[in-house]
């Protein structure tokens, strides 16, 4: 990268290269900003979350994350869908009666917990080379969609769990929030 302005240090900190940020960092807790251009420092910072989410086996993975605050994510291929980068995604519509579902989270190791949503959705997005498409899905990608777009604005599975698993994660969060990661 050629200069450091604000903007190039969102997409680049040298010293957070290729690692996972665990909750309760405080990255994963900032409402994260939209991607201006499509540029080497967008197809790098892509190409490390792909590497994060596959070291970690994850299906999805946001730009917080990676410990930075840009409106990018990503997902593994599924059921004949490509892997794929998702830059400024935006939800066009989401239907159907809301559906209870585990979730789990690769920055709150150890936690499983119920989360309610509308199981149809449709996204648009821009991919790493600037090209702007819609999908639709009605299943797991529906899913993920939702819970890496909280992930952009600072919303993370615990914040949308009901009273049962509040308490049932009680334990596991502590240990968490003292820095002791379960596997
Ligand atoms: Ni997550």
């Amino acid at each position: 990268m050629g200069s450091t302005t604000a903007y190039d240090a969102l997409l680049v900190h040298p010293d957070r290269a290729h690692r996972l940020h665990v909750y309760p960092d405080e990255v994963l807790r900032t409402k994260s900003a939209p991607v201006v251009s499509m540029d080497e420092g967008v197809r790098s910072l892509v190409a490390e979350m792909f590497q994060i989410m596959r070291d970690e086996g994850g299906i999805g993975l946001a730009a917080p994350q990676a410990g930075r605050s840009v409106r990018i994510f990503v997902t593994e291929e599924h059921e004949g869908q490509p892997a794929r980068a998702f830059i400024n995604p935006t939800l066009v519509s989401l239907t159907g009666a809301v559906v209870s579902e585990e979730e789990g989270c690769l920055s709150l190791p150890g936690i499983h917990v119920k989360v309610r949503r509308p199981p149809v959705a449709t996204i648009r997005a821009m991919d790493e080379h600037g090209t702007v498409f819609e999908l639709a899905d009605d299943a797991l990608l529906a899913r993920c969609w939702q819970h890496e777009i909280d992930h952009l604005d600072g919303v993370l599975i615990i914040d949308r769990m009901g009273p049962m698993d509040k308490l049932a994660t009680r334990k596991a969060l502590r240990a968490l929030q003292r820095g002791e990661v379960e596997e």
